[in-house]
């Protein structure tokens, strides 16, 4: 269904405890969530019928309502229970799954005690487009003008609507200059995070991450930093300044949508993805199948 636009698909949202067609699935334009951004959200994958790590995504759903100061009014039983419904409904194996929490359009004024806390979970498919051999191509990021702000001036733990006024605004602005995303540094100048991918540099069987003390730690990036360990790599997670990313080789983002995605250029820098990133993302393709249960 690619290039049908998002409302007017085919098949079943779960709203609110109820599965609608897809096309009913809809809020007031007077809605609180939309206004001032008090609205959270997930994004994860199925593959193979079961979605990874479902229960950490519910959780850090849970936690970004309760950092933006709403509950949920689900369990994390329930939301993983109507994740699973919505999967079976659309008859989906492998898929991307957008679960999303926002406030409701009681009143509409900064404040936001008194709006009712809604919850919807869509799916669809968004395949890794890309070969193993097409990916270890890279792709080219631009140094975005945007930085991620300081912890103590935005809730940066939170997957949070908000949070993503300037990647939107950066991964345009990269788009329109030929790059496939852009790269943003930190309010300290150091490198953080792409629009919607956490970053990875490789030296021989060095791998070193930026520490997410200000940007999301990624469910992939913990994902793939376990992985690398468990193929022979050293991980380190530390501030990185841009000028020292031309000693590294080989560069990759991870994400849920992103999964393990080769890079090649970041402004002045090129790398060359070679074994390191072919080894992680067979890694990372392997990881994320379901498990066999044992047979007894
Ligand atoms: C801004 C940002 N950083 C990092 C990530 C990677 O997070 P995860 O691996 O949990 O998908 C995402 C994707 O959710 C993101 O939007």
């Amino acid at each position: 269904m690619a290039g049908v636009p998002m409302d007017q698909r085919e098949g079943w949202i779960w709203f609110d405890g109820e599965l609608k067609p897809w096309k009913d699935a809809k809020i007031h334009v007077l809605t609180h969530g939309l206004h001032y951004a008090s609205c959270v959200f997930e994004g994860q994958r199925a593959y193979g019928g079961e979605v990874f790590k479902l229960r950490e995504h519910t959780e850090r759903l849970i936690a970004s309502g309760k950092t933006l100061d709403f509950t949920i009014p689900y369990s994390a039983d329930e939301i993983d229970a109507a994740c699973r419904e919505v999967l079976a409904k659309n008859n989906l194996v492998d898929a991307y799954m957008r679960p999303v929490a926002w406030r409701g359009s009681e009143e509409l004024s900064v404040p936001a005690r008194n709006n009712t806390v809604h919850l919807a979970i869509a799916a669809w498919v968004w395949p890794s487009y890309f070969s193993t051999e097409e990916k270890l191509k890279g792709i080219r990021l631009e140094w975005s003008k945007w930085r991620r702000p300081a912890p103590d001036t935005i809730p940066c733990k939170a997957k949070a609507a908000g949070l993503y006024m300037i990647c939107t605004l950066s991964k345009d602005a990269a788009m329109a200059n030929g790059y496939a995303d852009a790269l943003m540094l930190d309010y300290r100048g150091y490198v953080a995070e792409a629009t919607g991918a956490n970053v990875f540099f490789i030296k021989g069987k060095d791998i070193v991450t930026p520490t997410p003390d200000c940007f999301l730690d990624g469910i992939t990036r913990r994902t793939l930093i376990a992985l690398a360990k468990a193929n022979g790599f050293t991980v380190t997670e530390r501030h990185m300044k841009p000028e020292e990313l031309g000693d590294f080789d080989e560069c990759f983002l991870t994400g849920t949508a992103a999964e393990v995605t080769p890079v090649s250029q970041i402004g002045e820098f090129s790398f060359t993805p070679a074994e390191g990133c072919r080894t992680l993302i067979d890694a990372y393709s392997a990881e994320v199948q379901p498990k066999q249960v044992a047979a007894e």
